[in-house]
């Protein structure tokens, strides 16, 4: 199905109703994009799937002595120094649930008919559970799991790591993958990197995480940047990438009361289309986003927007594509990153049907990032005439100039002498370009 050879072996006993024969078809299917090709012997397996049936007596009592065999090779892989995953589907997985794996600890994973699309992210769960990382099955692409690298090492500022790894398997997305389940470095050594970073000159940090808002550390994100806060010095907190479920009120309040929590919120959406969404797994509708982005605003109205967005997503359709389009002119966003679906062996997303044509998709992404462009210079351009405090990062590329940052992460350039360099200065903004601003220190030009 995905073009290159399975390397792990899939052993799939089935029991019952033609109807659990085309299940464990459908499993199959589902399973050999991460790799797993069919073997008819459960020896050698490196998952065994016990497609199991509920119908006649004592059925259960069967599975559970099946089991009890499996667990001896299962044993015996292990003595070998392979590895063996038990998962038990069907009517007795529906029945039983979790009770299965008290029972019988060998068993990895429990799941039932409805949820059939989610073993790539069941396995991938039991296998962090045992503390394997997956890293070597998939093939790094920095382009969606680089985290952005540092601006100007030793400058004003610095990127500080809170949070990694990711829980949303996204269908498209590799990161929960590679990276892990969700893991918050604790609020105190945080602390004291950021009062290193600011006793060292540094002015702003960008909180960095996967899931940065996931942040699980006494008082989540908001509790953490309230305590950043009080740093002296630390003037500026930033934080990336946002997930929408995990935006909470609190977060959300801390934004309307902490002057140093900037105005610029990255927070992908992905897409416009409540189906592509759903086929995405990401757990929210076009709706309930907007309805943040509106919560959002009413707590910090200056808020700026930025988003992530995938083009081509398999099923997407031109009324998909046009409901994106929609939310995109619906929200109005200042900046975005834009994606051709790619699709990445492994995950969920690369087993479906109705992949778009690569054309098509080219059409869309050039349809996309043209009224992503016409948002970010009307963005750009609204700031022209206002005075804005401008943090200077470094010199600019011409002599005399100095280079900097708004409250909403753009570029600014001035001339300006180079020790403004670490202080924030009020700027007022005469022109504006897609990527910048440019402007005079409010203080010559009064
Ligand atoms: N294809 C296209 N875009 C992807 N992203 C992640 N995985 C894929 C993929 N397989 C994008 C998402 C994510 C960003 C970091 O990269 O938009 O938010
Ligand atoms: Fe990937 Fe982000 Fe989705 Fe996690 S939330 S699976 S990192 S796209």
């Amino acid at each position: 199905m995905t073009g290159s050879a399975p390397t792990k072996r899939l052993f799939i006993k089935t029991y019952g109703c033609q109807m659990n024969v085309y299940d464990s078809e459908r499993m199959a299917d589902v399973l050999a994009p991460l790799g797993y090709g069919v073997t008819s012997t459960p020896e050698d397996a490196d998952l065994v799937v016990l497609n199991t049936c509920h119908i006649r007596e004592k059925a259960t009592e069967k599975v559970y002595s099946e089991l009890g065999q499996i667990k001896l090779m299962k044993q015996a892989r292990a003595q070998a120094g392979g590895k063996m995953t038990i998962a038990v589907a069907g009517c007795v997985a529906q029945a039983e649930g979790e009770q299965i794996m008290l029972r019988q600890p060998a068993v990895d994973l429990v799941v039932g008919p409805q949820a059939y699309h989610q073993l790539p992210e069941l396995i991938a769960r039991a296998h962090r559970a045992r503390g394997e990382r997956l890293a070597a099955d998939f093939a790094a692409d920095e382009k969606f799991d680089a985290l952005p690298v540092a601006r100007n090492p030793d400058g004003v500022t610095a990127f500080l790591t809170v949070q990694e790894g990711c829980d949303k398997f996204c269908t498209f997305c590799v990161v929960p993958y590679t990276r892990g389940g969700e893991w918050s470095r604790p609020v105190e050594t945080i602390l004291a990197e950021a009062r290193d970073l600011a006793a060292k000159g540094v002015r702003e940090v960008t909180l960095l995480g996967q899931n940065v808002n996931a942040y699980a550390g006494e008082g989540g994100l908001a509790g953490l940047a309230r305590q950043l806060a009080q740093i002296e010095g630390l003037d500026r907190i930033r934080y990336t990438t946002s997930h929408p479920a995990d935006m909470d009120d609190a977060l959300i309040e801390a934004h309307a009361e902490l002057p140093q929590l900037m105005p610029y919120l990255h927070l992908p959406v992905q897409a416009g289309s409540d189906k592509i969404l759903k086929a995405m797994n990401r757990a929210h509708t076009a709706e309930s986003y907007l309805r943040l982005v509106e919560k959002i605003r009413a707590a910090r109205p200056d808020i700026a927007m930025s988003g992530d967005f995938i083009v081509g997503f398999p099923g997407e359709r031109d009324a998909d594509f046009e409901a994106t389009l929609s939310l995109v002119r619906e929200v109005g966003y200042a900046a975005s990153f834009t994606f051709k679906y790619s699709r990445r062996p492994g995950t969920p997303a690369a087993a479906l049907p109705g992949q778009v044509e690569e054309a098509v998709k080219d059409e869309r992404l050039a349809r996309l990032n043209a009224l992503i462009d016409e948002q970010q210079r009307a963005f750009n351009a609204a700031q022209v005439g206002k005075v804005l405090p401008v943090l200077f990062e470094k010199p600019g590329r011409h002599p005399g100039q100095l280079s900097g940052r708004s409250p909403y992460l753009q570029a600014v350039h001035v001339e300006g002498p180079e020790r403004l360099i670490g202080q924030i200065v009020p700027v007022r903004i005469e022109t504006a370009h897609k990527m910048s601003l440019a402007g005079v220190l409010e203080m010559e030009s009064a």
